[in-house]
């Protein structure tokens, strides 16, 4: 069950696209520092819960309490959520096209409450450095990607939530982007990670939580699924 008084807490949230019933009673808690790996097979609620989580406009939260450091996040709207520590990469990250990577970052600077430098993004992400001056949009996708996770870092995050991160990058962009997510988890940023790789997304987490048809099919540590074969086999297909 959960608790009020972890650092991130969410306790029996449903949420519906129009008629449609898809995040079905989900609770779970994660603590400062720790990593979160949300996994389930294609259509088990991953990205509604995410996008319930963050406060987009839909799937509509019809149900439940989110806290964020006794934050109440469930009564907020999704700017409101930003603004107190939620940041949400989607799987199609959402550059701005027309503006460089630096305009980028600028932008999400905007609005307080601010996060990293630009100086600082640019010490972990030397890529980011040398492409500045390069519009967004004509960026690959393994360098979009690392500028969306740049852009979170730009606002105040608490809790950083990655919508399939690897989604369609190459092997070798993957790693580079895994090795920005480590240098971010000793940074001891909370994260949640949807990822379709899992093993790459339970390598990297302390904690795993198992969607299937949008309710909790099972909840433990990263080692517990990667260590159990049925389990993977019956909601992973791995
Ligand atoms: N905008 C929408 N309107 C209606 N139904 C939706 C909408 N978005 C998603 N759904 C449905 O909600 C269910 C869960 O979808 P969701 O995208 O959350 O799954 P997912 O676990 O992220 O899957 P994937 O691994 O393919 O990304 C699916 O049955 C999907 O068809
Ligand atoms: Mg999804």
């Amino acid at each position: 069950m959960s608790n009020s008084s972890s650092f991130f807490s969410v306790r029996d949230i449903h949420a519906y696209y129009g008629e449609s019933y898809i995040v079905q009673g989900v609770s779970f808690d994660i603590e400062e520092g720790e990593i979160l790996a949300l996994l389930g097979r294609n259509g088990a609620g991953k990205t509604s819960t995410l996008r319930a989580l963050a406060r987009v406009d839909t799937p509509h939260l019809s149900h439940g309490e989110i806290h964020l450091e006794g934050q109440p996040i469930h009564e907020m709207k999704s700017y409101q959520a930003a603004q107190a520590g939620i940041q949400l990469v989607p799987e199609d990250r959402r550059i701005i096209g027309g503006l460089t990577v630096e305009e980028n970052l600028i932008l999400a600077q905007v609005e307080e409450p601010i996060g990293w430098s630009i100086e600082k993004i640019y010490d972990h992400f030397p890529r980011l450095g040398e492409r500045r001056n390069q519009d967004g949009i004509t960026m690959s996708g393994g360098e979009q990607q690392m500028l969306a996770v740049a852009r979170a870092l730009a606002r105040d995050v608490k809790l950083l939530i990655l919508d399939e991160p690897y989604e369609g990058l190459a092997p070798v962009i993957v790693h580079e982007i895994e090795r920005i997510l480590m240098e971010i988890r000793k940074l001891g940023i909370t994260t949640i990670i949807v990822e379709q790789n899992a093993v790459a997304a339970l390598q990297l987490a302390d904690k795993a939580l198992i969607l299937d048809m949008g309710k909790i099919a099972f909840r433990g540590t990263a080692k517990e699924v990667l260590e159990d074969k049925e389990l993977r086999h019956e909601y992973l297909a791995i």
